[in-house]
C-alpha cells in the first residue's frame, strides 16, 4: 500500500474517455491531454498484416476518402468493438503518446467503457493498456462517469439520472449510493443521425452524401424542436440519377424530420426506464430531473423535447462532450471514489 503511494507520486497516471466518437485522454495532475476522433487508418500489406498509418484527427479526415488498400476505421462504431486488433492499437497509440517518456514508472490506467461491451470486449480493452505499459487498469461503467463529470452526487442515497448520448450509443443510468440502479444501452446516438440525414437526402432529393457532410448539416442546422427562427444551408453530393455533382439547400425542418425517428427511440428508452423505476427514486427525478452529457444531447431543443416527452425537468451539462472524461478524471484524482464504483473484473 505505502508502495503504491510513493510510486503513486512519480507515475502519470491516466484516464481514458474511450468514446465510440472521441476519445479523451487526462493525465493526472495536468488535466486533458488528448481529445480526439476514435478513428484509425490502416494500410493492409501482404497476408493481411495491418500497418498504422494515422490515429485520431487525421485519421478522421481520411473517413470514405481512401484509395484500395487503405482503410479509415471506427474500431468502436456501433458501442461494440468491431476490430480487436485495430482497436488495441489505437489504444496503445493514444497511452504512447500520453505517458511521459522520462517518467520511468508504468501509469495506473482507468478507462471508460461503453456499458453494453461484453466481458470478452472488456477484457480485450484491459490486455490493450496492460501492453501499452500499464501496470494497473479500472474499467469504470460509463453512465457513472457522465453523472460524476455532470456534477451529480452520486454517492446519496437518491437518485441521478443521466442520459449519455454519444455517437454509438445513448446510455442512461439511474445511479444511487455510488450504484447504478436501472440503467440501459441503445445503439443510436449520433451516428443514427447522420445516417438518418444521408437516407432522408437520398430519398427526397435524389442525392447521395458521405457521412461527414450528413454530420456537418446535424451540427450546423439539426433541431429536435420547431427553433425561433428556421435555418437552411448548401450540401453538396453526387445525383443518383444524372450520375453528375449537385449542391441544393437543406432546411432544418427537413433535417428535423430526418432524424426525427432516432430521436422517438431514445425518448423511448428514457420512458421505458422511467416506467421500472422504484418509487422513492423516481420521486427524487421528479424533483431533480434528468441530465444528458455526451456530444449528441448538443442537438438544438434536444432537452426540451424529452422533457416533454417524459414530462419532467431536462437539462444539458456543461461541456457535454467533456462530462464523461472529466468524471473519469475525477476518480483518477479520489481513488476512494474510484473504489467504491469501479467494476470489478
Ligand atoms: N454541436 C453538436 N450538435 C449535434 N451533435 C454533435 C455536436 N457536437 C458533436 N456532436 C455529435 O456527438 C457525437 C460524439 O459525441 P461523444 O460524446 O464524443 O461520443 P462518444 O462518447 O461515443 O465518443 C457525434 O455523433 C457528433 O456528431
Ligand atoms: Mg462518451
Amino acid at each position: 500500500m505505502l508502495l503504491s503511494k510513493i510510486l503513486g507520486l512519480f507515475s502519470n497516471d491516466l484516464s481514458i474517455d474511450l468514446g465510440t466518437a472521441n476519445t479523451i485522454v487526462l493525465v493526472k495532475g495536468k488535466g486533458i491531454v488528448i481529445n480526439e476522433p476514435s478513428v484509425v487508418a490502416v494500410q493492409t500489406g501482404k497476408g493481411g498484416k495491418k500497418k498504422l498509418l494515422a490515429v485520431g484527427h487525421e485519421a478522421k479526415k481520411m473517413l470514405g476518402k481512401t484509395p484500395g488498400n487503405i482503410e479509415a476505421i471506427r474500431p468502436l462504431k456501433e458501442g461494440v468493438i468491431a476490430d480487436f486488433e485495430v482497436t488495441e492499437k489505437m489504444i496503445k497509440y493514444f497511452i504512447q503518446k500520453s505517458h511521459s517518456r522520462n517518467s520511468f514508472i508504468r501509469p495506473r490506467i482507468i478507462i471508460c467503457i461503453p456499458y453494453g461491451l461484453t466481458q470478452v470486449e472488456r477484457k480485450a480493452v484491459k490486455e490493450s493498456a496492460m501492453n501499452a505499459g500499464a501496470r494497473d487498469v479500472i474499467l469504470v461503467e460509463e453512465p457513472k462517469a457522465a453523472a460524476i463529470g455532470a456534477g451529480l452526487p452520486i454517492q446519496d442515497p437518491k437518485g441521478n439520472m443521466v442520459v449519455d448520448i454519444g455517437g454509438g450509443t445513448t446510455e442512461i443510468g439511474v445511479i444511487s449510493l455510488g450504484g447504478l440502479v436501472r440503467s440501459k444501452s441503445i445503439r443510436v446516438g449520433g451516428d443514427k443521425f447522420d445516417q438518418a440525414i444521408v437516407d432522408y437526402v437520398k430519398k427526397k432529393f435524389n442525392l447521395l452524401i458521405g457521412d461527414r457532410t450528413a454530420e456537418e448539416v446535424k451540427i450546423e442546422i439539426g433541431t429536435a424542436t420547431v427553433p425561433e427562427k428556421e435555418m437552411k444551408m448548401t450540401i453538396k453530393g453526387r445525383d443518383q440519377v444524372t450520375g453528375l455533382l449537385k449542391s441544393l439547400e437543406i432546411s432544418s425542418k427537413e433535417v428535423r424530420e430526418a432524424i426525427s425517428e432516432p430521436l422517438k427511440e431514445i425518448a423511448a428508452a428514457v420512458k421505458e426506464i422511467l416506467e421500472i423505476m422504484p418509487p422513492d427514486l423516481a420521486s427524487d427525478i421528479v424533483e431533480n430531473g434528468i441530465v444528458l452529457t455526451g456530444g449528441g444531447s448538443l442537438i438544438r431543443g434536444l432537452d426540451s423535447y424529452l422533457s416533454k416527452i417524459v414530462k419532467l425537468p431536462v437539462f444539458v451539462s456543461e461541456e457535454p462532450l467533456l462530462a464523461v472524461a472529466k468524471g473519469t478524471g475525477r476518480m483518477l484524482e479520489e481513488i476512494e471514489l474510484l473504489q467504491s464504483i469501479s467494476l470489478n473484473d
